[in-house]
């Protein structure tokens, strides 16, 4: 059995059992993804009956394609026979290919990558979705944190592109080519990010949502001034507000605290309070129903 990340690992290869931790908006756009390409894919949340609603609703994604037309019911059957959720994260040992999608936190990732370590064969890859911490850091704990590697996907993973492929400090190189070829045999287009605090598209998007949080908490313009403007004037396929909305406030802010943190509390990034107090109130954005917008059915409705 290999050990090293050679190009000729069997880790990265199609058809690996991949699994998934974390079934929420990532986890569970990134496990479609896996089925999708033809891997065996095991997703797993520490949530009791998390996993079984994100296959639930990668059901509802799948049902959808084949009403559009884009895929039979036959090639739905069969992603979804290729999609199990995990009952404990044991169940995971024997995949080849594990992605953490979890709670935007250095320590539960920490804890998590060293149950893994633990659990999986010594070849197997460990590759975190994080947004933002460090990938070094996310390996610190380990024996062999050369198998560690970041692996961004963004929101919504099953349709957006990008994917930024992050080494950490101590990562083994001959891991990122496969994982390269994989990202693109999984359709994606894969970047190089560097190891920094929120890599390259959060560093670069942090002012987007700050000005707007300033603007706004100045009083100056409103939520959806701003992101009408952004959108129609701007060109931007979701104004700042919206974007905060889609990606969860509550993820959005982790980002921003630990890009705070990582650069040594450059006020650039401070935290906005219009966002916390959201944070506070459960107002996540649209997976809670409110966010900065309400997306609750009645209020839709009355807007309409
Ligand atoms: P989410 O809050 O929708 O889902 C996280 C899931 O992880 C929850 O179901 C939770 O129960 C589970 N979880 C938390 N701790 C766990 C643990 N120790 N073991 C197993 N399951 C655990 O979060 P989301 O949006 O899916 O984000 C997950 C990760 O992906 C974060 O690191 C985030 O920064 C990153 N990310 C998020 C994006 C976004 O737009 N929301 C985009 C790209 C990356």
């Amino acid at each position: 059995m290999p050990t090293e990340h050679s190009p000729d690992s069997p880790a990265l290869h199609p058809g690996t059992p991949v699994g998934v931790i974390g079934a929420g908006a990532m986890g569970a756009g990134i496990a479609q993804l896996a089925a999708q390409a033809g891997h065996p894919v095991w997703l797993f949340d520490m949530q009791a009956g998390a996993a079984e609603r994100a296959v639930a609703r990668i059901g509802d994604d799948l049902a959808g394609a084949v009403h559009r037309g884009k895929l039979t019911d036959a090639e739905r059957d069969a992603v979804l026979a290729r999609l199990a959720p995990a009952a404990a994260l044991s169940d995971l040992s024997a995949c080849g290919l594990l992605v953490e999608a979890i709670v935007e936190r250095l320590e539960p990732k920490q804890a998590l990558f060293k149950d893994l370590e633990a659990l999986v064969a010594p070849h197997a890859v460990l590759a975190t979705n994080t947004s933002s911490i460090s990938i070094t850091a996310v390996a610190q704990a380990l024996q062999h944190p050369g198998r560690v590697v970041g692996w961004h996907f963004f929101n919504p993973a099953t349709r957006m592109k990008l994917v930024e492929i992050i080494p950490g400090l101590r990562t083994n190189p001959a891991l990122l080519a496969p994982l390269r070829a994989l990202s693109k045999a999984w359709g994606k287009v894969p970047v190089a990010a560097p190891n920094a605090p929120g890599f390259i598209v959060n560093r670069v998007a942090r002012p987007y949502y700050a000005e707007a949080l300033r603007l706004a908490s100045e009083g100056l313009a409103s939520f959806a001034t701003l992101d009408r403007l952004m959108r129609e004037a701007g060109g931007f396929a979701l104004g700042p507000f919206e974007l905060m909305d889609l990606i969860g406030n509550d993820v959005n802010l982790a980002v921003t605290e630990s890009v705070f943190q990582a650069t040594a509390f450059d006020s650039r990034y401070a935290p906005s309070l219009l966002q916390q107090e959201r944070v506070r109130a459960g107002l996540l954005g649209r997976k809670s129903g409110q966010g900065f917008h309400d997306y609750r059915p009645e209020a839709v409705a009355a807007a309409a």
